[in-house]
């Protein structure tokens, strides 16, 4: 199983894709979270990532396509992988396809999540993050256990991303416009897409992402 799950920032990719990989025995290859982590160890690429990131920017294709092509050769991917925050742009997506051509694979679908842009504010201005293992919470609609540490690293406390503030949320929301919602096209247009709600609880879009994958 190879699937994309698209859609703008606060939607859920990050919340179903756990799930979705998690429960299918699969990779789950977030490039926003690989990218913090580099940024929290200030490699080179967490360097020259981190201003683009707070600034609600797209960091360079170049970059982030070499980087997933060197994650999609790991040992974990060999059965497949699910794809969080990649491709978001053109160039990327054409990238995507023919790295997978040259080693005779297919994308089995990609997954339009939606949600109206005032609720992703809102979620996004209440979102909690573990900064070991990237869990989210929500402090009003799915809390830690206690609220303030990550229920699988108890010493943890959570944090709010740097790009969550509501300046930098309406900014990550006209990029996702201009940028990366031209895929949307892209894929409908090879009849690769599929849609699914992402309103409603994260069991009712998880139950309707699963129906979409296995259709
Ligand atoms: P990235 O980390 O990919 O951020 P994003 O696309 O903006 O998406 P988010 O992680 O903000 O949202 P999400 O859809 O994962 O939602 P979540 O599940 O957390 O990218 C960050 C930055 O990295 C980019 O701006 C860019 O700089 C760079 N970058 C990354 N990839 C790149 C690429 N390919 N090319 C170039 N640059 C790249 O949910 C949000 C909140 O809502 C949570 O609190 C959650 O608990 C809650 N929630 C989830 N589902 C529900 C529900 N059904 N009901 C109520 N609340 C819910
Ligand atoms: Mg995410």
């Amino acid at each position: 199983m190879r699937v994309v799950l698209l859609g703008p920032p606060g939607v859920g990719k990050g919340t179903q894709g756990r799930r979705l990989a998690s429960e299918r025995g699969r990779a789950l290859i977030s490039t926003g979270d690989m990218l913090r982590d580099a940024v929290s160890r200030q490699t080179p690429l967490g360097i020259q990532a981190k201003q683009l990131i707070e600034q609600g920017q797209l960091v360079p294709d170049d970059v982030i396509v070499g980087m997933v092509r060197d994650r999609t050769l790991e040992s974990d991917t060999r059965e497949g992988f699910v794809l969080d925050g990649f491709p978001r742009t053109v160039p990327q997506a054409d990238a995507l396809d023919a790295m997978l051509a040259e080693r005779s694979q297919n994308l089995d679908g990609v997954v339009l999540l939606t949600v109206p842009d005032e609720e992703l504010v809102r979620r996004l201005s209440s979102r909690w993050e573990c900064p070991v293992c990237r869990r989210v919470y929500n402090s009003q609609t799915a809390p830690s256990r206690d609220g303030c540490h990550c229920d699988d690293h108890p010493e943890q406390e959570l944090r709010q991303r740097e790009d969550d503030t509501e300046a930098t949320v309406r900014k990550r929301l006209m990029i996702y416009r201009v940028q990366t919602a031209p895929l949307v096209d892209y894929y409908r247009s090879s009849g690769r897409l599929k849609e699914v709600k992402g309103t409603g609880t994260p069991d009712q879009v998880y139950a309707a992402l699963t129906r979409a994958v296995a259709g």
